[in-house]
């Protein structure tokens, strides 16, 4: 017999059960960006390897080792898009989106790609809603992408998502710390892992965020970053705080985000949420004013992403009800069969979702089927109904059953509304 195919490891079927609720925080998600002003874009699945190897940076977890990379037809090296971000600044720049307001506000949803080991909420595919600001440098660009981030999580009822924020300095202040901080990684070397002492060399500031205890140890005097700030940096940082607590968006200042993506600048912010275990972040972002020099552009940008996997991890299900279909048409006779199916299709031209039995089974097993679904309406037409110009109508909620003239209750029907507006 020949092996089952099976799916490729980290890349997971999402059953019904669970769709509804990744498409359910997607639409929640994207009425919520759009009331900021955000845009859909659909950006490539695939790209040029070299703008992540640009634009997210050589020396990153991402570009170093997760990428799925392969050469086409053409020997062109391409990579599945691990990420948004240099996908839409490319965009932007390809695009000559620059507008005339200033700032052009995009937000993208779809999978992502990375090589990493799957675990809880950390997949191969993943699915992120993310957005970005990009033309704009000030610091209020930055404060209203936060307090959106904080207000998503009231609009899906999450409490308990905490907002951590640094800064990152700029080109002009992270030499400086970089100096320091390896003058301080170089005299304890010998208490960190070996990861460590390889990313001192290619990208120090990633030492900052190792989780194995023996680093943080070695690491609790270590400097940061916020405290070798430029003028400005400190003055853009500082406004930004002013701002979020204006709008009293709870944080906290956190010198330890670093991110693993290299095109940061200034602010940087991680949504964390501790019962989702290590894979613990559930949207995180920040400025990237230097990525679009990068790529063959010029315009400072600031955005974020979210792991809808995760944020369905985190949300209460418990009162978000599925949307069951409305009505189920039960033929109790086999000459109701095309009746009951022609029923169907008129209430569904009146925008309600309808199912109607197709194998020919009992009535009680088409009620059981009902019920199962979810469906508390039952449209039962048999010999006596089709004779009579009536339907019977089963509630299982307010358990009554009723005969009724059909275009009555057509009638009825389209008086309490059509379903689109009904819902
Ligand atoms: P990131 O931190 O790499 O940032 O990913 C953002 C979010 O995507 C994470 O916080 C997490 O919720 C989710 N995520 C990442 N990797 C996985 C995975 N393997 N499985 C499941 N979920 C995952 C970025 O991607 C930046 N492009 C964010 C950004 C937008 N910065 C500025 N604009």
């Amino acid at each position: 017999m020949t092996k089952g195919i099976r799916a490729i490891r980290g890349f997971r079927d999402i059953p019904p059960e669970e769709a509804w609720k990744l498409s359910y925080i997607e639409d929640r998600t994207q009425e919520h960006f759009q009331r900021y002003g955000y845009r859909e874009i659909r950006l490539p699945m695939v790209e040029f390897t070299e703008l992540f190897a640009r634009g997210i940076g050589e020396a990153t977890d991402i570009v170093e080792k997760e990428m799925y990379t392969f050469l086409d037809r053409n020997g062109q090296s391409l990579s599945l898009r691990p990420e948004g971000t240099a996908s839409a600044v490319r965009a932007y720049i390809e695009g000559g989106w620059k507008s005339q307001h200033g700032i052009t506000k995009v937000y993208y949803s779809g999978p992502m790609f990375r090589y990493e080991r799957p675990q809880k909420g950390r997949y191969r595919q993943f699915y992120q809603l993310g957005l970005e600001a990009i033309g704009g440098a000030g610091p209020l660009v930055d404060a209203e992408v936060i307090d959106l981030l904080h207000r998503l999580f009231l609009v899906v009822e999450v409490q308990d998502v905490r907002i951590l924020v640094n800064s990152l300095g700029c080109g002009k202040c992270r030499p400086d710390f970089r100096v320091r901080l390896l003058e301080y990684l170089t005299g304890v070397a010998r208490e960190l892992c070996s990861n460590c002492r390889r990313r001192m060399e290619s990208n120090p500031l990633r030492v900052l965020d190792c989780k194995v205890p023996g680093c943080r140890s070695a690491l609790e005097k270590v400097p940061v970053m916020l405290d070798y700030l430029c003028a400005e940096c400190e003055d853009h940082f500082s406004a930004v705080r002013e701002a979020l607590d204006g709008l009293e968006v709870p944080y906290n200042v956190d010198p330890r985000i670093v991110r693993g993506l290299d095109y940061y600048n200034r602010t940087a912010f991680e949504a964390v949420c501790d019962r989702l275990g290590s894979q613990n972040a559930v949207a995180a972002g920040g400025r990237y004013d230097g990525l679009a020099k990068e790529i063959g552009g010029d315009a400072p940008g600031i955005g974020f992403a979210m792991g809808l996997e995760r944020l369905g991890l985190i949300m209460n299900w418990d009162d978000v009800v599925p949307e069951n279909p409305d009505y189920y048409v039960a033929a109790a006779t086999s000459s109701a069969r095309i009746p009951a199916l022609e029923l169907g299709d008129r209430l569904r031209a009146l925008g309600f979702s309808v199912e109607v039995d197709l194998e020919d089974r009992s009535l009680k097993a088409q009620l059981r089927s009902a019920n199962r679904m979810g469906i508390d309406s039952v449209l039962i037409l048999g010999d006596d109904e089709l004779s009579g110009g009536t339907v019977t109508l089963k509630d299982f909620v307010e358990k009554i059953q009723r005969e009724v003239p059909l275009e009555e209750f057509m009638k009825e029907v389209m008086a309490a509304g059509t379903g689109p507006e009904r819902r």
